[in-house]
């Protein structure tokens, strides 16, 4: 019997195929989308957010002492984003104020009950208050006025009345618009 010839295996000259190594990094999702953090590990979540992906909803709110401008979702659950370095984020899934509103734009029923109660002011605060708020009104669907006082949020411009009434809006589910 002939020996069996060995096929040569065509070589491709496909200029557009660039062989690439995969980068180490943080694997995270943040409003649903993949991300690979690559850089100082130590980084605050915020400033990934804000530098970075330049998602600048989330605002600075002090250090460790947080006033809740820079509340994000992690897994569901408002925290400071300004705690949170990037290395304790694997696999974590991030929303933002961003992510709130539905794929169509619709926005979520709090984004809606701020508006109905005209519970902004400079807007500064609000972005924390509405994270604060998803976050208790799935911990307490009938939240009270005390556990709405004890949300780490402030708001400078006085809008506190007007954002336990927005709260209280959607536990009624009386928020227009849906
Ligand atoms: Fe201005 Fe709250 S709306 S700080």
């Amino acid at each position: 019997m002939a020996p069996v010839q060995a096929q040569a295996v065509p070589v491709t000259s496909d200029s557009s195929i660039v062989a690439e190594k995969v980068r180490d990094g943080i694997d995270l999702e943040i409003n649903g989308e993949h991300y690979r953090h690559t850089g100082d590990p130590q980084m605050p979540l915020l400033w990934y957010l804000r530098d970075i992906l330049r998602l600048t909803g989330t605002k600075y709110a002090g250090g460790h002492d947080s006033t809740g401008a820079d509340l994000v979702l992690i897994d569901g659950n408002a925290v400071s984003a300004i705690t949170q370095p990037m290395a304790k984020l694997a696999d974590k899934s991030v929303t933002t104020v961003e992510g709130l509103a539905a794929n169509d734009g619709g926005l979520h029923p709090v984004q809606q009950a701020f508006i109905d109660e005209d519970a902004i002011g400079c807007g500064y605060c609000t972005p924390g208050w509405l994270i604060a708020s998803v976050d208790l009104l799935k911990r307490k669907p009938h939240p009270t006025d005390d556990d709405i006082d004890q949300l780490p949020n402030l708001c400078r411009c006085g809008c506190q009345t007007r954002v336990r009434r927005a709260i209280k809006r959607v536990a009624a589910g009386k928020v227009s618009q849906l």
